[in-house]
């Protein structure tokens, strides 16, 4: 499971650092490349000789090395890790990755990392149960990240409780438990839409919505790194993906994103159906800008666009899964109950504009997850790559 993954270790300064040891040895002979971040604390408590010799690569420390001024790339080790454990990781450490304090090597790594991050706390009991840590850690699993928790038992403060760091062997475990679950959509074909659509007026102008196409792009990533092959249909946006499995079509118009889909639904296993599609598109489209008239009114004729969700529903497969978003302003647990309905899907994932920090453009979501019963799962605010990843993993289970 580990053979050939890039695996970055941060290590801080507890008394657990010693335990980091195993754990790089560990991974190495599963077959991981290891590189080890440490920061000065770290340090005063395993020396980066150990960790070298077992890695077979020098430890970074510091931004660069103060002889011959060779600078060590925090941007690089972000983008060639498929995976970071932080372990031990201190209250400080914690605190630091919670608020951007981008003051060390590790934290400046750890803010580079296109990769999930891993954390496995070690302290003592009673600054473990401190509500500032237990609030740093809640930001962090907001954030994204996977805190691995600690053990109770007899701590360096001759105190007993709960901060002691998870063992080596466990938190290899719950890396391997990662990875395996990395693959659960290997062999699978997935259709997702993302991104709003422009409905044109003129040469100049569009009818269009705020979607950024965050959303739809972090379940193209999330199904891609779970092992699928996706096909991306994404209206107008300027992000970028690089995911080799993930193949992407852009178009503009909510028909040219119909068209797509219509196609592209008959190869895949499944649909997710993020876009923010318009609704309405205007009747006639003016080959020239439309001028201004002095003192006269502009009126707009809209017709309806095709309901790409509710066609592709009509076509479904018996083995094939539909997935939609409902994106509501007001009643929405029963507006997507009728969309759910309306449109044949499996299930539907609703997010209102009413909660903070979810819907367009924001990177993080707060979703509910509504099956064909009516039964309703709350998920908390999280960003949008762990949202994408609950999505995922509820959808696993419909397959
Ligand atoms: O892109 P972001 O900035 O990250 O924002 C994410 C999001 C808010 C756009 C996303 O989370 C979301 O809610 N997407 C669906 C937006 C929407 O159009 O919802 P709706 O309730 O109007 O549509 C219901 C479902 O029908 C959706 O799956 C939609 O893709 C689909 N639909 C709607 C109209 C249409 N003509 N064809 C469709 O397929």
């Amino acid at each position: 499971m580990l053979r050939g993954k890039h695996i970055v270790v941060g290590i801080t300064g507890s008394i657990a650092a010693y335990k980091a040891a195993y754990l790089v040895r560990a991974l190495i002979k599963k077959g991981a490349e290891v590189q080890v971040v440490i920061t000065p604390a770290g340090k005063e408590f395993i020396t980066p000789v150990t960790l070298s010799a077992l890695t077979g690569k020098p430890v970074v420390s510091e931004f660069f090395t103060a002889n011959d001024g060779t600078w060590h790339s925090h941007v690089d080790l972000g983008l060639w890790s498929d995976l970071m454990i932080i372990a031990p990781a201190t209250a400080a450490t914690i605190g630091k990755m919670a608020n951007g304090i981008a003051d060390n090597m590790l934290i400046t790594t750890y803010l580079s990392m296109k990769s999930p991050v891993f954390v496995a706390p070690a302290m003592d009991l009673d600054m473990y149960a401190h509500p500032s840590t237990q609030k740093n850690l809640e930001t962090l699993k907001s954030f994204g990240n996977h805190i691995i928790e600690p053990a109770s038992g007899f701590l360096a403060s001759k105190l007993e409780g709960k901060g002691r760091m998870e063992e080596p062997d466990k938190i290899v475990e719950v890396i391997e438990t990662y990875f395996s679950k990395k693959e659960d959509l290997a062999g699978k074909k997935m259709l997702i839409t993302a991104g709003p659509t422009y409905e044109k007026l003129d040469p100049v102008r569009y009818i269009g919505n705020y979607s950024s196409g965050k959303m739809g792009f972090a379940l193209a990533e999330a199904c891609a790194e779970r092992g699928a092959e996706v096909i991306l249909i994404a209206g107008p946006t300027q992000l970028q993906l690089n995911h080799p499995g993930i193949k992407r079509i852009d178009v503009e118009s909510a028909d040219q994103m119909y068209e797509q889909a219509m196609t592209e639904f008959q190869h895949v296993d499944a649909g997710i159906l993020c876009a923010a599609v318009a609704d309405y598109k205007p009747e006639v489209y003016a080959d020239e800008k439309i001028k201004r008239k002095e003192g006269d009114e502009l009126v707009l004729k809209l017709v309806p666009n095709k309901d790409i969700a509710a066609s592709l529903g009509k076509i479904k497969r018996e083995k094939q899964l539909l997935v939609g978003f409902a994106l509501e302003t007001h009643n929405g647990e029963k507006n997507a109950k009728l969309k759910l309905e309306k449109k044949n899907l499996d299930f539907i994932v609703l997010n209102s504009l009413q909660d903070e920090g979810a819907g367009f453009r924001t990177d993080t979501n707060k979703i509910s997850i509504i099956n064909k019963k009516g039964e309703r799962t709350d998920f908390p605010l999280k960003n949008k790559k762990a949202v994408a990843n609950d999505i995922v993993d509820t959808f696993i289970k419909f397959m």
